[in-house]
């Protein structure tokens, strides 16, 4: 039977490489939709989880998990000799960056390899991964063909970036459209026939190094918005102006206007990094990606600005950081999640300890956090643990906290998420907000300036 027909009657049998927050997700849509996915992951404690029908990524219910393991419809392993029965290919590994901040390809390069050695005509592969444009026209291509099977031809090679956004109850794997693009027309028709069977749009362009700048886009335009409005925090705070206020305000705009919000810094596997992929690319051509570089430095100043904060607080209070007790609110790089990726609470914890304060945190998501000046638990979020602060700084805007109440407790709190809007005026007294005005004496809590 052919490729073509194998995935429109769902007999083809599907693989999906390294099962994080993309490849467990879209397993799950693929088995759902009535195919056989056999998922590979070289970490041994997924595939004993899957084996155990246990979830361990929030955005999939272990019972769904559960019922695809139960009914045979997904089955886990390390074992990349399973490619060899498989129709279709999906890679979803990490793609981070290096100490140098260049592009780590290796676990793409490992993967390939996995499947070099099962490749088989009428096979086809697609890559998921974020990466820098080309990556699959020329780093994949040219190691899949080195046995002298062609593209297009004896197999099929496609790009298709991952939208998935974790923690997102609106926007799942299966009604965020996906965008295909394949290094042959061929190749972009079956990759096509592929996801439309259990996405609901498909949009196809006209090549693979097309969809990856697609998602290099889609990133950027993110990070240089969100440094926009980090800068607009950062003179907000030199002019006594509330950004959140004013952005609020803009975007009662019907039109030309998209909201964007201030934050301690980015996070997360893909804002912070999936931009240096593209500027690495373009400096291979003597090309300088501005707004990416100009980006990334503002945004790299937002800890900073958030430590000046908690200083400026405990200094109006008579205190110094060495020594004040100083308890972070949420680390996780985002609202709702657990994943500490990059996250910013990192960077404004292990500088506050560098400086002398002694910080606890407490993050219901995350119970143990790994920092470059040490580990720590989390602590509960009690009276006595609010009362005993000198400082509550809130990081992260899980959707549990009790806003109000934390501030009822605490004697000052630094808010880097807006959460104490609308807040009493009374009890905003004593908050400090980022890219706000500050309560206490005018002009004397100003920010880092960058210029
Ligand atoms: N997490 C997101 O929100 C998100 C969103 C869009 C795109 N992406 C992109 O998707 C890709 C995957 O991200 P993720 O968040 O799922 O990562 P992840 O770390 O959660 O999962 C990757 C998995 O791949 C496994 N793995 C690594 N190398 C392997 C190999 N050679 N063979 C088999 N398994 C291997 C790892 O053990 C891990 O389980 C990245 O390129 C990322 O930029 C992520």
């Amino acid at each position: 039977m052919e490729l073509e027909e194998k995935l429109a009657s769902r007999k083809a049998r599907l693989a999906v490489i390294g099962l994080g927050y993309v490849g467990l997700p879209l397993s799950m849509e693929m088995a759902e939709a009535g195919f056989h996915v056999v998922g590979i992951d070289s970490d041994d404690r997924k595939i004993k989880e899957i084996a155990a029908k246990r979830s361990y990524i929030a955005d999939v219910p272990t019972e769904i998990l559960a019922k695809m393991v139960s009914e045979g419809r997904f089955e886990a392993t390390v074992d990349p000799a399973v490619l060899a029965t498989c129709d279709a290919i999906s890679i979803c590994v990490p793609t981070p960056l290096s100490k140098t901040k260049d592009p780590d390809v290796s676990y793409i390069l490992d993967a390939v390899e996995k499947i070099e050695r099962h490749l088989h005509p009428g096979q086809l592969i697609v890559l998921e991964s974020t990466t820098y444009p080309g990556t699959t026209d020329e780093l994949i291509r040219e190691k899949l063909e080195a046995k002298g099977m062609r593209v297009g031809r004896d197999f099929f090679l496609a790009f298709s970036p991952e939208r998935i956004d974790p923690g997102n109850k609106t926007h799942g794997t299966r009604n965020t459209p996906k965008v295909v693009g394949g290094i042959t027309p061929r190749c972009t028709q079956l990759a096509v026939q592929l996801y439309s069977q259990f996405i609901d749009r498909v949009v196809p362009v006209s090549s693979a190094r097309t969809a990856e700048m697609v998602k290099l886009l889609e990133n950027t335009f993110r990070s240089v918005n969100i440094g926009l409005v980090n800068e607009l925090a950062q003179m907000c705070d030199v002019l006594g102006v509330d950004a959140y206020e004013v952005i609020e305000a803009a975007a009662t705009k019907p039109f030309g206007f998209l909201p964007f919000f201030p934050g301690p810094g980015l996070g997360g596997h893909c804002i912070p990094i999936d931009p240096h992929y593209l500027a690495w690319k373009m400096k291979a051509h003597d090309f300088t990606a501005r707004f990416i570089g100009l980006a990334a430095e503002v945004n790299q100043e937002m800890p900073h600005l958030v430590v000046d904060k908690v200083s400026a607080g405990l200094n109006h209070h008579g205190k110094p950081i060495k020594g004040s007790r100083i308890l972070a609110l949420g680390v996780a790089y985002k609202k709702d999640v657990s994943d500490m990726r990059e996250s910013p609470a990192i960077e404004v914890i292990d500088e506050l300890r560098r400086r002398g304060g002694d910080v606890r945190y407490h993050d219901p998501y995350v119970p143990e956090l790994v920092l470059n000046t040490g580990t720590l638990h989390g602590v509960p979020l009690t009276d006595e643990e609010l009362a005993k602060a000198d400082c509550v700084v809130v990081l992260t805007d899980h959707s549990c906290f009790d806003v109000a109440h934390v501030v009822r407790g605490s004697s000052l709190v630094v808010d880097t998420r807006n959460v104490t809007r609308g807040l009493d005026p009374k009890l905003r007294e004593r908050v400090l907000k980022l890219g706000a005005p500050s309560p206490f004496e005018p002009g004397a809590v100003s920010a880092v300036r960058a210029h």
